[in-house]
């Protein structure tokens, strides 16, 4: 069976990578756009040339206009995404806009949260709260009514990962975003791991916030991360993480404490990191071009023949088989997956391995059945 949106296939020479490896290492470093030449010249010659005015030229903007990009993909409305070196950097920044009351002092996520935004949220202890770590059975994912059932009037935030690194599995947003809604918590959800392989609905689903990056399925490289903040709480948080970017006046160099700035612009700090802004963009552009429906239907049906051929190999996967729980990402058993996945690299089929999850391997649109079977039939080679 074909995947859908074969068509697709013509923009793999806009990647110049997939001509010389079978790139499946989407979860982690999206390949590179050939237009990021360009873009990244452009920024050279606009610094050169252009010196010191670029900044009145589209640079002061840009944390916010690169963010617009996104917009589409995260179906939320412009003006509302303010971009980030990364996701800690963006969720320490809204972190510190959070506080929270003895009657109201719990955070409730799962075990199987990406431990670098586990690290921030225990320094939240120190201002008073109290953390609820929900547990998973298998590994996988975490049942969503154990994870409804937690959420509670005693619960200030709710900081997960909407799809986890480990196994690709898909939280129910929309449930979520209810619940929390139902008993006055706030839902931050992580989607580093979504944006870019699945339409996302954050305003329509109910979610407060978001945070993200760009070198996964955004193929938007290192540097650009964001923070999206739903436009009917945004304006009443005051982050103590700020700069003057984030102030309304930020010329007037006023002293004294800040005067917030609003949308996205409040969650601003110093000066933006332009040259990952540039890098960032091309990625963007295509991924929205195509659409995040259309990616979508074509990753289901490749994330569906990958599974089929690791169980025909004799492989365990450690991801969901439900289409609907399922992200961009097959994860692969085998009790040597730390080898095999090191002589996949050396082969040319990039792929990468995480402890319990084992060889993860990321299809993206670009990607062909036949790189699959080839990946699959290397790593049976291997492993025999
Ligand atoms: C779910 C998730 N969150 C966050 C990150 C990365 O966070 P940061 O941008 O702070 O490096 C990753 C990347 O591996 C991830 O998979």
């Amino acid at each position: 069976m074909a995947a859908p949106h074969e068509d697709l296939l013509a923009l793999r020479s806009e990647f110049p990578i997939l001509e010389r490896t079978t790139y499946l290492i989407n979860n982690s470093l999206g390949a590179m756009p050939r237009a990021v030449h360009d873009d990244l010249a452009t920024f050279a010659r606009e610094w050169e040339e252009r010196g010191v005015r670029a900044w009145h030229e589209g640079w002061w903007e840009m944390a916010v206009t690169t963010g617009d990009l996104l917009a589409p993909l995260l179906g939320v409305r412009p003006g509302s995404i303010a971009m980030h070196q990364n996701v800690a950097v963006a969720m320490a920044l809204f972190l510190s806009a959070v506080d929270y009351t003895p009657a109201r002092n719990r955070i409730v996520y799962t075990e199987l949260n990406f431990p670098n935004v586990m690290y921030l949220l225990q320094g939240e202890q120190r201002k008073g709260a109290e953390i609820v770590v929900v547990p998973s059975d298998d590994g996988i994912g975490v049942p969503t009514e154990r994870l409804l059932a937690a959420i509670d009037e005693r619960t200030r935030l709710v900081p997960i990962s909407h799809t986890l690194f480990r196994s690709a599995f898909v939280q129910d947003a929309e449930a979520i975003a209810r619940r929390c809604r139902k008993v006055g918590a706030i839902l931050l959800l992580d989607v580093y791991q979504s944006a870019g392989v699945m339409p996302l609905e954050l305003e329509a689903w109910g979610a407060h916030a978001a945070v993200g990056g760009s070198v996964k399925w955004l193929c938007g490289g290192p540097g650009a991360g964001f923070l999206w903040v739903s436009p009917e709480i945004a304006d009443t948080l005051e982050p103590a993480f700020t700069g003057w970017m984030a102030d309304e006046e930020p010329f007037a160099f006023r002293p004294g404490a800040i005067h917030y700035a609003h949308g996205a612009w409040r969650f601003l700090t110093g000066t933006p990191n332009i040259p990952a802004l540039y890098s960032c963009r091309a990625g963007y552009k295509i991924i929205a071009g195509v659409g995040a429906k259309k990616i979508r239907e074509r990753s289901l049906a490749l994330t569906s023949y990958l599974i089929d051929l690791a169980v025909d190999a004799g492989f365990e996967v450690r991801t969901p088989r439900d289409p609907k729980h399922r992200g961009g990402t097959v994860s692969v058993w085998h009790p040597e997956a730390e080898r095999l996945c090191r002589e996949l690299i050396a082969r040319d089929v990039l792929c990468d391995y995480r402890p319990n999850a084992g060889i993860r391997l990321s299809p993206h649109f670009y990607n062909t059945e036949a790189e699959l079977e080839r990946a699959i039939s290397t790593l049976k080679e291997l492993a025999a």
